[in-house]
């Protein structure tokens, strides 16, 4: 599924009035590519993904489209790992058993390695994992474009190499659309085909 989107222009207001983010924004991410965004902090970045992924109330979400955040705690904490993902299943896939969205749960915790933590509760998780646990609510769901905003910074090296690796196996295997924000030329290129940069419109941006 690719993601199309013409003339977007999106603003804010603010104790000082009106500010534009986005301005007359066109850009198109062809099914099953890989594109990265640069640009500095306050630029758009969050917003246009929230835009895509229909957190701002432009457009209406879909299952179709799942967003990963930077923030690492995106499971609900009172549901165990895997009872976070039968959850999702269930949600999305209406009239599907206990028994089969557990095994299908299942199945996912093992793609991305975090099976034998089916019955941990977020909190035990380390940032790490709980970001796995993130792409494995994705995949659980069956989403076909995947947004990411800035969602390994907090990880230390080792944990961004196994996170890398295990998107781009999904990404490959399930024939994704990916859109990445991140602050890391380096991690751009490691990952994307192709790195958009966006500018700060206002110039607020701090260097
Ligand atoms: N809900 C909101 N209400 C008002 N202003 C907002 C809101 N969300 C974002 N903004 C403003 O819009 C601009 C862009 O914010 P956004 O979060 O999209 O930036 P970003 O590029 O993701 O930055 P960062 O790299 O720091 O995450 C900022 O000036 C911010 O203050
Ligand atoms: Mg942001």
């Amino acid at each position: 599924m690719d993601i199309k989107l013409s003339g977007i222009t999106k603003e804010y207001w603010h104790e000082e009035g009106q500010v534009r983010v986005l301005d007359n924004l066109s850009l198109h991410v062809p099914s099953g590519s890989f594109v990265s965004i640069i640009g500095p902090s306050g630029c758009g970045k969050t917003t246009l993904l929230k835009l895509i992924g229909g957190f701002d109330g432009t457009t209406k979400p879909s299952r179709d489209i799942f967003m990963i955040f930077q923030d690492s705690n995106q499971l609900f904490p009172w549901r165990t790992l895997g009872s976070n993902l039968c959850y999702a299943i269930r949600k999305t896939h209406k009239g599907i058993g206990s028994a089969r969205a557990e095994e299908r749960a299942r199945e996912v915790l093992s793609e991305v390695g975090l099976l034998a933590f089916y019955h941990y509760y977020p909190h035990q998780l380390s940032g790490g994992m709980k970001q796995r646990g993130a792409l494995a609510r994705a995949l659980a769901v069956g989403c076909k474009v995947l947004l990411m905003d800035e969602p390994f910074t907090s990880l230390d090296r080792e944990n961004k190499e196994i996170a890398y690796e295990l998107l781009l196996k999904i990404w490959k295997e399930k024939k994704l659309t990916v859109l990445f924000v991140t602050h890391d030329l380096e991690e751009a290129k490691r990952l994307s085909g192709q790195i958009l940069y966006f500018e700060d419109l206002n110039g607020k941006s701090p260097a």
